[in-house]
């Protein structure tokens, strides 16, 4: 039975509502380039599983605006699977704007590293924008230790989500999703090697009861899948002591209020794992094609596995 083909770019609306319903998560992986965005795309087209494709302030300085939206729409052309473009940690305004002026159909403005108020009046000055032009919008209430783009956010420095401020952000702002802080953190070092990694589950319990129904997002969430580590190290790389969030701490959070789960790391490691192997093992090789062909089916069968075991939004298309 084939998909009904999808020619355009859509909201997360539907995929959230659906998502929370049916007690699992959608995938937001981030894309840098043509290959990263095939090997999500045909994922989740084989899985019959919508997707979001998330951009970063990085990602589009390396890749450019231009290149990652024509890419996107010839993803769509490609599966005809419904996806979102969304940008992923908007620091201002002035970067929401440009991504949905530029047809992204989504966007995160992150004032977490603001005061309450200043946050509030941030979100909600893209929120309006954002509606205005038909597109939704993700808002972040705590603190994420780890790394995105030049920001280091010392574990010291991290916060989690407190409960009690996030109906009113909800409410002020008119956000359409939520990102909080209940213990993930950016790249590949997320726990100390020997420590038991803990999610704050009792922080998201206690969120969703305050927000019935509503999408809540979580950032950080790579579980940085051992094999990738263990064979970058073994070709010479050197990545002592990577460790991710458990995936059935991810399985758990996805039936519960988590309607998107965010993923770039993984992607990092498997398409490192590819090539290093394809190049270590053959010194010969230096057609780009053959290494980035491994690499891209590398990320293609871990997101495939993600859909399947962790996200659990295979055939809900
Ligand atoms: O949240 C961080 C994402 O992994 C994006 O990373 O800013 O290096 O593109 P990046
Ligand atoms: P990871 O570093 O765990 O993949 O998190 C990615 C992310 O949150 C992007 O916004
Ligand atoms: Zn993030």
């Amino acid at each position: 039975m084939g998909i009904t083909k999808n020619m355009a770019l859509v909201t997360t609306k539907e995929m959230f509502q659906k998502a929370y319903a049916g007690g699992y998560a959608i995938g937001a992986f981030n894309i840098n380039n043509m290959e990263i965005i095939q090997a999500i795309t045909e994922a989740a087209s084989e899985e019959k599983s919508p997707v979001i494709l998330q951009v970063s302030a990085g990602a589009r300085k390396y890749a450019k605006h231009a290149y990652l939206m024509a890419l996107a729409h010839a993803a769509v052309e490609d599966t005809g699977v419904d996806m979102a473009l969304h940008l992923d940690h908007g620091a201002d305004f002035e970067i929401c704007k440009s991504c949905i002026d530029g047809g992204f159909t989504s966007v995160m403005i992150d004032g977490s590293h603001h005061s309450f108020e200043e946050n509030i009046a941030l979100t909600k000055k893209v929120v309006e924008y954002a509606h205005a032009h038909g597109v939704v919008v993700e808002g972040e209430l705590g603190k994420l230790a780890g790394v995105e783009d030049d920001v280091k956010v010392k574990a010291a420095d991290s916060s989690y989500t407190q409960p009690d401020e996030v109906e009113e952000f909800v409410t002020r702002t008119g956000v359409d999703s939520l990102a909080i802080a209940i213990g993930t953190s950016h790249g590949a070092f997320k726990f100390k090697p020997g420590t038991k990694p803990q999610l704050r589950f009792d922080i998201l319990e206690e969120v969703a009861r305050r927000l019935p129904n509503f999408p809540i997002v979580l950032h950080g969430a790579s579980s940085v899948p051992q094999e990738f580590v263990n064979e970058i190290n073994k070709l010479g790389g050197k990545l002592p002591g990577a460790i991710g969030v458990p995936e059935e701490m991810l399985r758990q959070a996805a039936t519960m209020a988590v309607c998107k789960i965010n993923i770039d790391s993984d992607i990092r490691l498997a398409m490192t794992a590819g090539i290093r192997r394809v190049l270590v093992n053959d010194p010969t090789v230096f057609d780009p094609r053959g290494y980035l062909t491994v690499g891209r089916d590398e990320v293609k069968k871990m997101v495939k596995h993600k859909i399947i075991n962790v996200l659990g939004s295979s055939n809900t298309l």
